[in-house]
């Protein structure tokens, strides 16, 4: 049985003592009102990924990811930070390929690909996050693009390491912009992965491997798209950022 995630991506928000705040909400509520089989991720700024992660040992169902990080090991690389150094400071996860760092940073797949190889090897779980355009999606080339993600930025991996790798569709057109796919629209397409997956590494590895959906998710439609059959929870922007909120959508497996 595959994992249900709701991972919080705060971005480039928060200070230190209000991000501190928040979490701290977030992991009194979700100890309380979350199902024991969810698990529920927080990536903030990396400069409080060590707090969070400290505050998150007490808990059993929160834990704490890093929004990116640099392909080698250490070196001169002035202002980013390592996979072994986001390990070293207690985080699970790394975000990896976010359409904001395809788009402003110039990454592509080739370069996530060796990122990739980093966290895992690092002993960290990559979120890797794929999805198209508006201007893809109305060129109709939008499936094509996701599998050429998939085959340029994580199906280079032997399966064991597949096998870590959670997955987040996030059409570039729902983040940020209020406007959410539809169930429907984003099924297809998280229906697509998983064939993708099944043709790689066939259908028990495609069978548990957790698909996210991202893009304007929040807690008034998270129960009907957590609701599709391949949608495994959400990788929460905006709302990650109000405690109450983010738990809502936590709880929206609990209404389906
Ligand atoms: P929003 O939920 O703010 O649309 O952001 C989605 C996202 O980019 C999560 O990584």
């Amino acid at each position: 049985m595959r994992k249900k995630i709701v991972a919080g991506n705060w971005k480039m928000n928060m200070d230190y003592t209000s991000g501190m705040t928040l979490f701290s909400e977030v992991i009194n509520m979700v100890n309380d009102e979350a199902r024991g089989d969810q698990e529920v991720i927080v990536c903030p700024p990396s400069l409080f990924v060590y707090s969070l992660a400290q505050l998150a040992k007490g808990s059993s169902k929160v834990s704490v990811g890093a929004q990116n990080c640099h392909q080698a090991d250490s070196g001169a690389f002035t202002g980013e930070i390592s996979a072994s150094q986001v390990k070293s400071v207690g985080a699970e996860y790394v975000i990896l390929g976010h359409s904001e760092r395809r788009q402003y940073f110039g990454e592509n797949n080739e370069l996530l690909a060796q990122k990739t190889d980093a966290v895992l090897k690092n002993g960290l779980r990559p979120i890797f996050c794929i999805g198209e355009t508006l201007e893809e999606r109305n060129q109709n080339v939008h499936f094509q693009l996701i599998k050429e993600q998939l085959e340029q930025g994580v199906f280079h991996l032997a399966e064991a390491d597949f096998a870590k790798v959670v997955l987040a569709y996030e059409p570039v057109w729902a983040i940020g912009t209020g406007v959410t796919a539809s169930p429907e629209q984003a099924q297809e397409i998280h229906a697509f992965i998983r064939k993708e997956i099944e043709a790689k590494y066939g259908v028990e590895v495609a069978e548990n491997t957790t698909i996210l959906y991202g893009g304007s998710c929040n807690p008034k439609n998270a129960a009907e798209l957590f609701s599709q059959a391949d949608i495994d929870g959400g990788l929460i922007g905006g709302a990650s950022l109000k405690s109450r909120d983010f738990t809502d959508i936590v709880k929206a497996f609990n209404i389906q």
